[in-house]
């Protein structure tokens, strides 16, 4: 078997707070393939944040503390110096976040933002860095890249400013990226044009991807398998198949209901996540869970299970000699048979 592009084991990040340390990731495990989309899925607050950027170390240390082992292409990242990691963050992997606002300068116009990221990675002369940035900005879809080349960012509108994003996570020409809730602020037809041209740009740059969203509606349309994660723990993992038609974990059953075209449950999961300051004992759902028993409530998250090769969940009405079909009955669209789920492909 060849080495996954990203190997991900026991990450756990800490932060040192006023009132104590507060766990965000508690031993978390995932493998993002060549060429693959991977999305990590929860609640606000799961950590999924917290997860992805403490891949590349992003996260401020201290007050937050890292641990475990990532595996980029074989290397071992947490074993690397600041300068090792700052080339991989410029040309291994690339992040695009939630908000471009943010991560944009505007004093500076768009096209100098990109020739001036590509220049700090590469030896390139001003023109070749202005020529290749137009060519990156007519790539993610900005007409006329050449004359908006010279545009600030308060003159694109929000989606264009997220492709100006994706075009300056492109110039180092990542083998992976890693997106976090990059079209959470677009109205939902930017949000599928943004997810489209992520899905081309994945081909044509050979990217595996990092998504990250709260949004299972939006999974359907790119992930080719789905971590889903519940306060700093992985609760179920499959493929986007497996996790649409057969949702094992009961978290994964109540996000679904709240997709509107499957559940309908505009509402969200009643309850609250538990304070990470405090997290209970036992499957971290179960104050939340109504097939939750005595046993769900000591020892810690329940080792995961196998459904099927391609899918496991923390869930102990899927250990040996347990029925987990009583699960199944409250399964979004079990009455329909499945849910419908446009892959990626379509
Ligand atoms: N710098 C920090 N110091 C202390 N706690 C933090 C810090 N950053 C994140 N946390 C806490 O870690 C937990 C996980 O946060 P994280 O931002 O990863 O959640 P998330 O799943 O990305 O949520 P969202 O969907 O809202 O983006 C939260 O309880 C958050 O308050
Ligand atoms: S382990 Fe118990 S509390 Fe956790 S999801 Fe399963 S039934 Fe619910
Ligand atoms: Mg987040």
């Amino acid at each position: 078997m060849s080495t996954p592009l990203l190997e991900v084991e026991d990450l756990t990040t800490t932060f040192s707070t006023d009132n104590g340390d507060l766990t965000a990731v508690d031993g978390v495990d995932f493998v993002v393939d060549e060429g693959e989309t991977v999305c990590i899925v929860g609640e606000s607050g799961s950590g999924k944040t917290v997860a992805t950027e403490s891949i590349t170390r992003i996260v401020k240390e201290p007050p937050g503390r890292v641990e475990g082992t990532v595996r980029f292409k074989g290397r071992d990242l947490m074993a690397m110096s600041d300068e090792e990691l700052r080339q991989i963050r410029g040309n291994g992997i690339a992040h695009i976040f939630q908000n471009p606002q943010e991560a944009m300068n505007h004093c500076y116009t768009v096209g100098w933002q990109i020739a001036e990221a590509l220049q700090i990675h590469q030896d390139v002369s001003d023109e070749a860095a202005r020529a290749r940035a137009v060519d990156l900005l007519d790539r993610v879809g900005i007409a006329n890249a050449s004359a908006r080349f010279d545009d600030y960012p308060h003159e694109f509108s929000g989606g264009q400013k997220q492709r100006v994003m994706i075009a300056m996570a492109l110039v180092g020409d990542p083998d992976l990226l890693i997106a976090d809730e990059p079209t959470t602020a677009l109205d939902v037809t930017v949000q599928a044009q943004i997810l489209k041209l992520l899905d081309e740009l994945q081909d044509e740059f050979d990217m595996g991807i990092l998504f990250v969203t709260h949004d299972l509606g939006v999974v359907a349309q790119i992930a080719d398998r789905i971590v889903v994660m519940y306060a700093g723990k992985v609760m179920e993992r499959g493929g986007v198949l497996d996790i649409f038609e057969h949702p094992a974990h009961p978290y994964t059953q109540q996000l679904l209901n709240c997709v509107p075209e499957i559940g309908g449950n505009e509402g969200g999961i009643p309850g609250t996540l538990p304070s990470p300051h405090d997290p209970p004992d036992g499957c971290r759902f179960a104050p939340r869970c109504s097939y939750a028993e005595q046993a769900c409530r000591t020892g810690g998250q329940p080792e995961e299970c196998e459904v099927s090769p391609s899918q496991r969940v923390s869930c102990i009405h899927y250990r040996d000699g347990r029925d987990p079909s009583m699960l199944r009955e409250n399964t979004p669209g079990a009455e329909q048979g499945s849910n419908e789920v446009s892959s990626a492909d379509d």
